[in-house]
């Protein structure tokens, strides 16, 4: 009765009386439990370590007895939670599930041995769920006699406030697993989204372009970590800058993601890690757990101020026209300050010269338009440079203070035509962020790299474009999700960033996703699926 068991499964995940189990009951099985308890799920929690499902299961009480405490849940509803979480202390106790989430350690050969020993255990109609983050679904649904009711359902940590759940297809996963797996996520209270089993899933294999691309910025000297942060937070418009996000991390746990996506997608340049997290991972330097990172978490920290803006102005400037809607931006911003604004096809001999490249960087700019190197600066003008839509929550828009902006010079730039280019910016109260010359400043390039990364998810096939931009925006917390986020920049204007960067660094990790390059062209949300 093979078809029988392969075809759609009466699996009603919106039963009352729905039981699951959870094997492996660390930080994620945890998790899991309160959350399916919460939903009125009965839970079997099961962990090979003698004690450690009755402690976790003490730990889930205690968490919701502390959500009941503070208002978060009601009397009635913890104790119908409570009431549905059990130990068990054999593998055989799990037989009555109708779905049951492993999360173990993460090793193929032990969750392959477990699935093995559950198949022999569980009723036909019964799924076997991973929780794992970076082993193959398919491979680990290898070894059962029946592959096809085997799925990922990967949770982030922590399970209850990350509210976003990947429901992976293996190559063999039947279509009742992963509907079930959706529904079953819902009822948890999660979105859940459904990817295709590839290398990073959806979240981790979008979360490449943030940290690598901040990575190659430090290591080509373009600007210091905290340059770096303060424009991704204030300009860009995350909540967390990279080097503050690998602190966070710990380059122990980011450093070997990085390093396996890259290398299961067989090298591809657009994940490539930095030699300067390796060494850092080498030497011990791995982010708030060992008291030092990126910044100093020691007791003796002290935190580094920015510097204060000069305040000598420039008598004259000039800007390019190269886009004309930008010019006008600046140029007023240039008459504001009191400044000589020149309007001639050419700057005067003294003049502070402005261009405003997308994708490329200030030299390039300077010698196209037969500039004089010496008095030349960039601006990056496509996060804009007041307070807009895109950073609406930003909280020095909200403070009233414009938004950071960002400067860059040539590598002959004048420091005195540096520091008035600085003044002139930052006379209105906005914050200014100078670096060296890069091909697409900071900004540009990671979330040109962040956009075209998750169009490349959309042209893999790896998941819809709406449920691409929906984890990421749960499961990183970006301000948008990557297609979205190349929206509001303009398709057009990613793409030619990307091209920009891919002429001038002749690196194929630039190389526009198909996604993009014909979304862009046609003139249509990245969110476009195909007809
Ligand atoms: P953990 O180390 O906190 O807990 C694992 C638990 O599994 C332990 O209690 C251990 O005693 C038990 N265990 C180990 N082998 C077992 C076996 N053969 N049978 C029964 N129990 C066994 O680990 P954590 O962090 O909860 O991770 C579990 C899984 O979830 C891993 O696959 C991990 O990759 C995945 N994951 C972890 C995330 C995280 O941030 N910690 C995020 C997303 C997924």
């Amino acid at each position: 009765m093979v078809e029988a068991l392969v075809g759609p499964m009466p699996v009603d995940m919106r039963s009352a009386d729905l039981c699951i189990g959870i094997v492996g009951t660390g930080a994620m099985g945890r998790g899991i439990a309160q959350i399916a308890a919460q939903a009125g799920i009965r839970v079997l929690m099961f962990d090979a370590l003698h004690g450690a499902a009755a402690s976790a299961r003490e730990t889930v009480i205690g968490t919701l007895g502390k959500l009941a405490e503070k208002g978060k849940i009601s009397p009635p509803a913890l104790a119908a939670a409570t009431a549905k979480l059990e130990v068990v202390s054999r593998v055989e106790d799990l037989a009555s599930a109708k779905v049951i989430i492993e999360a173990i350690v993460e090793n193929i050969e032990v969750k392959k041995r477990l699935f093995q020993q559950l198949e022999d255990i569980i009723a036909a109609d019964c799924i076997l769920a991973t929780n794992t983050s970076s082993l193959s679904v398919t491979s680990i649904a290898a070894t059962c006699k029946r592959p096809e009711r085997v799925g990922g359902f990967h949770f982030f940590n922590p399970v209850p406030v990350m509210k976003i759940v990947e429901v992976i297809d293996g190559l063999l996963t039947a279509p009742w697993v992963s509907a079930a797996l959706l529904a079953l996520g819902q009822r948890m209270g999660h979105t859940a989204v459904a990817a295709r089993d590839t290398p990073g899933f959806i979240v981790n294999h979008a979360g490449r372009g943030f940290v690598t691309e901040a990575l190659r910025v430090l290591g080509e000297g373009v600007a210091d970590f905290r340059e770096v942060d303060r424009i991704m937070r204030e300009a860009a418009g995350f909540r967390m800058g990279p080097f503050e996000l690998l602190d966070l991390t710990g380059l122990d746990v980011s450093q070997p993601v990085m390093e396996s996506i890259y290398n299961q997608y067989y090298q591809e340049p657009r994940y490539r890690p930095s030699p300067l997290a390796a060494q850092r991972l080498a030497g011990g330097v791995l982010g708030r757990k060992s008291g030092r990172g990126f910044y100093d978490y020691g007791k003796d920290a002290v935190a580094v101020p920015e510097p204060l803006a000069p305040t000598a102005l420039p008598e004259r400037v000039w800007v390019s026209q190269t886009h004309p809607e930008w010019a006008d931006v600046l140029r007023s911003i240039a008459a504001a300050a009191g400044c000589e604004v020149e309007t001639d096809y050419l700057p005067g001999a003294d003049a502070l010269c402005l261009v405003t490249p997308l994708g490329g960087d200030t030299t390039t700019a300077c010698v196209e338009q037969g500039l004089d190197p010496r008095r030349t600066v960039a601006v990056d003008c496509l996060f804009g440079m007041a307070a807009d839509a895109l950073r609406a929550g930003d909280a020095a828009s909200q403070a009233g203070k414009g938004v950071r902006r960002t400067l860059m010079t040539t590598p002959l730039t004048a420091p005195e035509m540096r520091d008035a280019a600085h003044a002139l910016f930052a006379a209105d109260g906005s914050a200014v962020s100078v670096i060296r010359d890069s091909a697409g400043f900071v900004g540009q390039r990671i979330v040109a790299c962040i956009v075209n990364i998750g169009c490349d998810i959309a042209q893999q096939r790896v998941a819809s474009a709406a449920d691409i931009d929906r984890a990421v925006t749960l499961g990183l917390g970006y301000p948008k999700g990557p297609l979205a986020f190349g929206d509001a920049l303009g398709a057009r204007n990613v793409l030619q960033v990307l091209e920009t960067m891919q002429g001038i660094y002749g690196d194929p990790r630039y190389r526009p996703s198909p996604w993009l390059r014909r979304r862009a062209l046609l003139g249509v949300s990245l969110l476009t699926e195909e007809t």
